[in-house]
């Protein structure tokens, strides 16, 4: 399934325009995603992250790089998981619903453009299999991201 999948999504990414890609990759993501209540995008513009494209209920326009789960992913440069959003502390509730909660960076050159995030209704939600696919995700998209 999974070169079928990646595929899937390379096609969709490659479109011209940017904004038109990057909707249809939040569509693609939540539909063939089970078990999330959430995606989308967010993109560092001056001291924030500034929502993209995204699928689900209506999010925070604007969130602050020193708190919450996705200013987290960002300094740690790195995919965060968060089990129990309600246990993180500085977390941002967009949606009070959401458990749980995994972020990742793209990246364009070593340089943090801005996040994946995905929300969980379940508790726990993201394995490592999820971790591994949105890793791949992320690449994918980032790749993108560059011209
Ligand atoms: N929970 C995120 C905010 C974004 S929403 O989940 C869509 C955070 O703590 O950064």
């Amino acid at each position: 399934m999974e070169m079928t999948y990646f595929k899937q999504l390379k096609n969709l990414l490659d479109e011209d325009d940017k904004l038109a890609a990057l909707c249809n990759t939040a569509a693609f993501l939540f539909e063939t995603i089970d078990d999330i209540n959430w995606v989308g995008f967010y993109f560092i513009k001056g001291d924030e992250l500034v929502l993209g494209p995204f699928q689900g209920r209506v999010a925070c326009t604007r969130l602050k790089l020193n708190k919450g789960v996705c200013a987290f992913a960002v300094n740690a440069r790195q995919l965060i998981v968060v089990n129990n959003v309600h246990e993180f502390e500085g977390h941002i509730a967009c949606d009070d619903r959401t458990n749980a909660e995994l972020v990742v960076p793209l990246k364009i050159d070593n340089k943090i453009i801005g996040v994946l995030d995905v929300d969980s209704l379940s508790l726990p939600r993201f394995k490592k299999e999820d971790e591994d696919r949105f890793e791949i995700v992320a690449r994918l998209i980032s790749e993108r991201l560059r011209y």
